[in-house]
């Protein structure tokens, strides 16, 4: 279908952030940098080759910006007022929904003005998509943030072939139904032609919620939805991934590679350099990890001489109670192994609370024999993947949390509950002692996993889904098929 309004697009992905975020300094000065977690990571360089447009937030509250360009994506900004980032974001998506759909871990708050401001904002994402939508366009909704817009969405634009993305986890109908809201999420996702979900048992949950509170017929993976319409919606786990060969081929370039040496010998050139990449954030065990590892210390089971722990924990979420409290316990924590343990000469934990750019990270990557991921309960877990794309010479350790979603593919991964802190001890030492054959075995099985399901491929794999799950809606009086564009936009990300 032909578009000629320069402002409408074929293809648009909401997601609450944008890849870029607005950071004004103290002095005032403002700068766009990169926005963190692992939704941004895999769908950048999906939008990048699909050519569309991406409305999100830009991180600040009040700031309001007309549609830009930049590295090759149509970024269109949503703005959020104050109090909308404390109802909205901070409260409803990051202190309701976030600890409830990772199993409790923390526990979730229900506020009814939080809901309220959920609706608003979201109605808000709906309407500026469907603005920006072209007559049949496809738009791709992402995660927890918006899980409302699939159904107000097809209400004002019954054209549209709206798909979905749950990033993190689907809760089992026991938590789940905690949520006072919990109809009316369910309604607002099952407005959507096709609702993905990370693994297999995500979209069990859901379909096992919709059965009873809905009492709608499912035949997994199909929804039968009832009405004047009756729809088929189609719910389904697709595992996102990584752009990994973009890590492999960063990981080969010599000015990393001499990076990560010069990573080594900064740390006094230790017999293991392990690893811990996370957002701050409770769901991530990194509490759980530095007490293995203190108690490792401890009983002297590892030296300090021997083995350094580099932890990487980027701000996230920094006005929220919950994560206040853990950057205290985390930091306490450091300080005290630090304390017990480094020497003049040798640091037990290189602790770093920022985020960095992308060659750095892989630098890091390939700095590590050990690489942790000790998530209590994790969507996917995208540094796992990063890592593994990043070992090209076959040589390091995984240990896996199992209660990743990344987990149920990389199964040559040393697998760990983070909650067994004896088993977790045992894995660190296996994972230390590990000879460099039994490195290659695995590492090899892991990377041609990881190679060969990218982000490529998911993104196709869920686009192609959403292609064939709708018909040519009736109000569409044209004699193109509108989903034709998707076919180059699926083309185009197959071969960027
Ligand atoms: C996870 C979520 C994303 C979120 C990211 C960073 O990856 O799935 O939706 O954007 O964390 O969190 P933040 O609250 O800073 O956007």
């Amino acid at each position: 279908m032909t578009n000629d309004n320069p402002e409408q697009y074929d293809f648009v992905v909401l997601s609450n952030r944008l890849p870029v975020d607005r950071v004004v300094a103290a002095d005032g000065t403002a700068t766009w940098e990169h926005s963190p977690g692992g939704l941004v990571t895999a769908l950048e360089p999906v939008m990048r080759a699909a050519d569309g447009a991406w409305v999100g937030w830009a991180g600040q509250a009040d700031l309001e910006f007309d549609p830009f360009y930049s590295d090759g994506i149509h970024i269109i900004p949503v703005t959020l007022t104050a109090d909308e980032v404390e109802n909205y974001y901070e409260g409803f998506s990051n202190d309701t929904l976030w600890p409830l759909y990772h199993d409790v871990i923390s526990s979730p708050s229900y506020h009814r003005e939080w809901w309220e401001s959920y609706v608003l904002v979201n109605q808000r994402f709906a309407d500026a998509a469907a603005a920006s939508a072209a007559p049949g366009a496809v738009v791709w909704v992402q995660d927890y943030q918006l899980q409302l817009v699939p159904k107000m969405l097809r209400a004002a634009r019954p054209d549209l072939t709206i798909g979905f993305f749950n990033h993190i986890p689907f809760p089992p109908y026991g938590i789940y139904s905690q949520l006072p809201w919990r109809k009316q999420i369910i309604e607002g996702l099952l407005g959507a032609d096709v609702i993905g979900f990370q693994r297999v048992a995500d979209a069990g949950n859901f379909a096992r919620a919709v059965r009873r509170l809905m009492g709608y017929v499912t035949k997994t993976p199909l929804i039968e939805v009832p009405g004047e319409e009756p729809r088929t919606v189609l719910a389904k786990a697709f595992p996102i991934s990584i752009d990994s060969s973009s890590f492999e081929e960063l990981a080969r370039r010599p000015d990393v590679q001499a990076r990560a040496k010069e990573i080594r010998e900064g740390l006094g050139n230790p017999k293991t350099i392990m690893l811990g990449v996370d957002r701050l954030d409770y769901t991530k065990g990194i509490g759980h990890r530095l007490k293995a590892y203190g108690e490792l210390l401890s009983e002297g089971r590892l030296e300090v001489e021997d083995v350094t722990l580099v932890q990487v924990a980027s701000p996230s979420r920094e006005r929220v109670q919950a994560y206040m409290q853990l950057r205290d316990e985390i930091e306490l924590t450091v300080g005290r192994i630090n304390g017990d343990f480094a020497t003049i000469s040798h640091t037990a934990i290189s602790y770093h609370h920022h985020g960095y750019p992308r060659e750095e990270m892989v630098a890091l990557y390939l700095a590590a024999d050990v690489m942790l991921v000790t998530a209590l309960r994790d969507g996917m877990n995208l540094v796992a993947k990063e890592y593994v794309a990043s070992r090209f010479d076959e040589t390091g350790v995984l240990v896996l949390s199992e209660f990743t979603g990344a987990s149920d593919e990389l199964k040559r991964a040393l697998r760990i509950n983070p909650h067994d802190i004896d088993g977790l001890k045992d894995a660190i030492v296996h994972a230390i002692e590990m000879p460099r054959e039994q490195q290659a075995k695995r590492m090899r099985s892991m990377r041609k996993q990881v190679l060969r399901f990218d982000v490529s491929r998911w993104s196709v794999d869920f686009l192609t889904a959403l292609r064939q799950s709708r018909v040519v809606p009736a109000v569409i009086e044209d004699d193109d098929d509108p989903l034709g564009e998707l076919e180059s936009t699926i083309d185009r990300i197959r071969r960027p």
